[in-house]
């Protein structure tokens, strides 16, 4: 288990490393990042290098027992290089140059900038490949976030052209592709191609405006690829990650994790503004990143201090950067670095709180992480080779939640939350699921796979969920599930197109449903007891049973979700948004009938369970079940069995109870 924080030696006088180093060993920290956005002390001028502070501080860590994860300094380029080069400046969607900022400024198609980015990942590459105090490589910092993944400058358009001239190899089959006669839109030559760029209100042909998101995710993988091969090519043999942003989509994350051997996450649990949904939104991110590569990854920024660059938000209260620790160990993370060390007393991020405030003396947030320090060094050996280990899956696919991001469908309608009412029920109930990509070989090692909103998917993808079900599996599917291509034509047959048969139905009809006008939703002969939101589709059973019918408008009586037994296996479907209490009551019956059970049974909601287990070096298996008090009172509740909590060292039988913020970390006995 890693545990450290960030550390920028550039921002602090020679003479205090020292003094931090020995804190941070007190605190059980073995670990720093460090020289992410150094460039400038690494290249203070264009062929000028100068690693001497940084050899410096490496060792000196190092003699304290502190290892590093070395960043590559190319999310902040020097000044002197973009006034060489200023076409590196990304262009916004206006063509407007961007402009010298804080960082992620530079275009990733830009030949002269990759070729910079080349020059000085190698210089550091050829410096600490070897060195042993390196024990991980960061490339660049949050690729494409905060708006910056896309770039409408001419190298971006011709780097597009040739992306698409590998896609669809001629230019008929592309304006085929996107429907190009629609308004005169033909293209009768490559280079008569842009970007969709400012254009009339109206906007693009989405076609082309959905490739240009798969393009310019692509540029960010091809970015993060070359600095790969070039830490690879001098012999870096440390893991190399890039630390991503849980929930963010700029990118498709499952692409640029196939690059990484590992996945790294930055987590800011108290940012988000709704306190209630804290627990459930971190952990969604926790558990969309160990889904990336389907195995532990490393927190490379931890939320550690008051996160604010113009306006306050909240400051962490006592215990809770514990708690969110323990949250994030809880759900397969093998390091926690927090961001930052020290808090800055200048630049943007002078109000941006780290582990120490601006004064730099150990304080109250100090004496946690070191308790926390303390306890993890203690947990360390046990939880090597475990992680979280999950019978159902809900599928993320970034192609889709891009494409409800260009055409909503309904007012307000976002993929991701939508996605997240489904991931709720699990994580109430501490149910464990894992968050995947369509892709993924193969589903079989799931009990029940949820694919919200699966509107495009390749043709591989679509056999192997029939497949899967045929075999046995249960999948849920909802509304708008093979209205699309795969490149964003719509399809041209009946509703659900190539699930019809493995769901068992037939839609002609469909809409939205306003928000002033909700639906009402009743099991099947019962009573109206829920309500539908956002979208209906009057569905005609072929095969299928109604489980759920819709009790208004002129489809009142007609089903809203629907089962159909497929070979071995049952697939779900759900023509709307159920409300929460419906759709808990929904996968409630499911879980019933597939077995799926809670991490601990008989917890109250706002307790949050997570078990990590694996094969321990004796070959037995192990298990630890974390418990994470979210709520603001102190919670009791029993336990079966007889545990050893690992944190007070103390058995635990029967009655149980935790403080607001408390954590255990069970071990079963005998
Ligand atoms: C992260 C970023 C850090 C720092 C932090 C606080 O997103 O990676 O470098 O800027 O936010 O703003």
């Amino acid at each position: 288990m890693l545990f450290g924080a960030c550390y920028y030696p550039e921002h602090w006088p020679r003479e205090r490393w020292d003094a931090d180093a020995k804190m941070m060993r007190e605190a059980n920290f073995n670990v720093v990042r460090m020289a992410e956005f150094a460039w400038i002390k690494m290249e203070p001028e264009e062929g000028r290098f100068d690693f001497a502070w940084l050899d410096d501080a490496v060792a000196l860590f190092a003699s304290r027992g502190i290892q590093t994860i070395l960043g590559t300094p190319t999310a902040g380029p020097p000044k002197w290089l973009l006034d060489k080069y200023p076409d590196i400046y990304q262009r916004d969607f206006q063509g407007h140059a961007r402009g010298f900022g804080t960082r992620r400024s530079y275009c990733a198609n830009n030949p002269v900038y990759r070729e910079y980015t080349r020059r000085i990942v190698a210089e550091m590459a050829g410096r600490y490949a070897s060195r042993p105090e390196v024990i991980g490589w960061q490339i660049d910092n949050e690729l494409g976030a905060i708006d910056t993944a896309r770039c409408y400058c001419e190298h971006c358009r011709k780097a597009f052209i040739a992306w698409l001239q590998e896609k669809y190899a001629s230019l008929g089959r592309l304006n085929e592709e996107w429907g190009t006669i629609f308004s005169s839109q033909l293209y009768s030559d490559w280079e008569q191609l842009h970007l969709p760029a400012y254009s009339v209100h109206q906007g693009h042909n989405p076609g082309m405006a959905l490739d240009f998101r798969r393009f310019s995710s692509d540029s960010f993988v091809g970015y993060q690829k070359l600095q790969i091969d070039v830490l690879r090519e001098y012999g870096v043999d440390r893991p190399i990650t890039s630390n991503l942003m849980g929930s963010f989509n700029d990118l498709d994350y499952y692409d640029l994790a196939q690059d990484m051997d590992l996945v790294s996450l930055d987590i800011y649990p108290i940012m988000k503004k709704v306190p209630e949904e804290r627990p459930f939104r971190t952990g969604l991110n926790h558990d969309s990143m160990r889904g990336l590569k389907g195995r532990n990854y490393w927190v490379l920024e931890h939320q550690s201090g008051t996160p604010c660059t113009h306006a306050f938000s909240q400051t962490p209260k006592p215990g809770e950067l514990r708690r969110w620790t323990y949250q994030s160990v809880a759900r397969g993370a093998d390091a926690i670095v927090y961001f930052r060390w020290r808090t800055l007393p200048y630049g943007l991020e002078e109000f941006w709180h780290g582990i120490l405030q601006h004064h730099g003396k150990p304080g109250r947030k100090y004496a946690e992480v070191r308790q926390v320090g303390a306890e993890l060094a203690r947990l360390a050996d046990k939880l090597r080779g475990t992680t979280v280990k999950a019978k159902a899956a809900i599928v993320k696919c970034f192609h889709n939640e891009w494409a409800f991001e260009l055409q909503p469908h309904a007012p307000g309608f976002v993929y991701k939350d939508h996605l997240a009412d489904y991931y709720r029920y699990f994580f109430d109930r501490h149910i464990p699921v894992d968050i995947v990509s369509p892709d993924t070989d193969d589903f079989s090692g799931y009990d029940l796979v949820v694919l919200p909103n699966l509107m495009m998917a390749r043709d591989s993808v679509i056999r192997r969920i029939h497949e899967y079900v045929r075999k046995g599996g249960t999948v849920v599917m909802d509304f708008r599930a093979g209205a699309k291509e795969w490149n964003n034509r719509m399809l041209e047959e009946l509703l659900p197109g190539p699930y019809a048969e493995l769901l068992g139905i037939e839609i002609d009809d469909y809409g939205i449903i306003e928000e002033e006008n909700p639906n009402g939703l009743a099991w099947n002969d019962a009573p109206p007891s829920g309500r539908a939101r956002t979208w209906y589709e009057v569905i005609e059973p072929k095969g299928a049973e109604t489980v759920v019918r819709f009790t208004d408008d002129y489809f009142a009586g007609g089903p809203a979700v629907t089962r159909h037994r497929y070979g071995a296996g049952s697939a779900y479907y759900i023509g709307t948004e159920p409300d929460a209490a419906t759709l808990n009551a929904l996968f409630g019956r499911i879980a019933g009938v597939i077995g799926l059970s809670p991490a601990l049974p008989g917890l109250p909601q706002g307790v949050e369970a997570v078990v990590r287990s694996g094969e321990a070096e004796d070959g037995r298996v192990r298990e630890f079940v974390f418990l994470i008090n979210h709520l603001n009172g102190p919670v009791s509740f029993r336990l079966s069995g007889r545990h050893v909590d690992l944190l007070s060292g103390e058995a635990v039988e029967g009655a149980a109870s935790l403080e607001p913020n408390g954590v255990m970390v069970l071990e079963k006995l005998g």
